[in-house]
């Protein structure tokens, strides 16, 4: 496929003044505060994509008949921009969102953006908002990006859209979780799946988001940061948290994730993970995992560390596991284990430019 959209940009003509946003910058919470432009384009069946604009962020028109209000025609995916010690800025491994949202789209009947404009676009943004990025040597600072497409069309018969629109908006971003790397504790939901077989759980959609709402809700009810989900036939098998995957660190030096069902999002960091593994000494094993290893591995001591990962968290170090009845003691101590702080340095050393990128995970934006 090659590249369909150019973009014109309008500039703001009241941008945030700089020493307010430097304030932002210097204590970005997550997903609050966005910058001054954002990204649309359009596409209509038969025609394809056109009118790639660069704009003013502000509010979307679209009509209350858009099928995305109604039927959930959408998908997004998240990535970041990182500024490195010599002030440049790069994404990590933009090919592999633009890959997924491609499935993404697929299996929500929304047309597929080619790589070429996927990552066009996002340079697109970013080049016009790059003093949002923040500085380098911000601790785990960077922008967040969020590429969307939805089912604009106002229709209200059940069929896929005739007219979509595609959408990025940025957000300096901290830390996913308020307290760092003080580790969450987790909520084994039981009611609740997030996904079912063949079904969405594989796609980065909006309603496998909602769907996980319910279970979040139970958690925080007890005490919890997030729930932690079952494969839905079963009730047996760990599948990820709703926005984040799994990783239980072993006795024996393995690196252990949940394999991918179809019901499981296929994480980039996960992925990034499960690849850097061996350079850290640690054997990745991706293998259908069963609730009851958990806690009797933590029982035992043959888990030693247990975090979750994603864009957004990075690493994270998971502390207890409750449920209706009981729960299974944190292996985390106050701020995760020494595996699960080593990777977590490792891939942002990477990200940040800070250690070499010897596999080319890097694009420069
Ligand atoms: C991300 O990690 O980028 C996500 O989209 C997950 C969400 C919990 C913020």
């Amino acid at each position: 496929m090659t590249a369909e959209l150019t973009f014109a940009t309008t500039r703001r003509e009241d941008p945030v003044p700089a020493a307010e946003r430097e304030t932002i910058l210097a204590n970005p919470a997550f997903g609050t505060i966005f910058t001054d432009h954002m990204l649309t384009a359009l596409w209509t069946k038969g025609e394809g994509w056109r009118d790639g604009q660069v704009r003013p962020f502000g509010p979307l028109q679209i009509s209350p008949a858009a099928a995305v209000l109604h039927y959930a025609q959408e998908v997004f995916e998240g990535m970041k921009a990182y500024r490195h010690p010599d002030g440049t800025v790069w994404t990590f491994r933009p090919e592999r969102n633009a890959a997924r949202m491609a499935r993404s789209c697929e299996r929500l009947a929304l047309p597929v953006l080619s790589e070429e404009d996927f990552i066009g676009a996002i340079r697109a943004l970013v080049t016009v908002d790059q003093a949002w990025v923040p500085a380098s040597g911000s601790g785990e600072s960077s922008l967040y990006l969020r590429p969307f497409m939805f089912a604009s069309e106002a229709f209200l018969g059940v069929r896929p859209a005739n007219e979509v629109t595609f959408s990025i908006i940025a957000s300096p971003a901290g830390a996913y979780f308020p307290g760092g790397m003080k580790p969450v504790n987790l909520w084994l939901s039981t009611d609740y799946a997030r996904a079912g077989a063949g079904g969405t759980g594989a796609a980065k959609c909006g309603g496998n988001y909602a769907s996980s709402l319910a279970g979040q809700m139970e958690g925080i009810a007890q005490g919890c940061d997030q729930a932690v989900f079952l494969d839905s036939s079963t009730h047996t098998y760990i599948e990820e948290l709703g926005g984040m995957n799994l990783f239980f660190v072993t006795r024996d030096g393995k690196l252990r994730t949940p394999a991918l069902t179809g019901s499981i999002l296929e994480g980039v960091t996960r992925d990034s993970i499960l690849e850097l593994a061996p350079d850290l000494g640690l054997e990745p094993d991706e293998a259908r995992i069963g609730i009851d290893e958990w806690k009797d591995g933590v029982a035992s001591g043959e888990i030693t560390e247990i975090f979750a990962c994603g864009t957004a968290a990075v690493v994270t170090p998971v502390g207890e596991l409750r449920w209706d009845g009981g729960s299974a003691a944190s292996t985390a101590g106050a701020e995760g284990g020494e595996v699960t702080r080593r990777i977590r340095q490792t891939l942002l050393d990477i990200q940040y430019g800070v250690a070499e990128d010897t596999r080319g995970w890097l694009t420069r934006l």
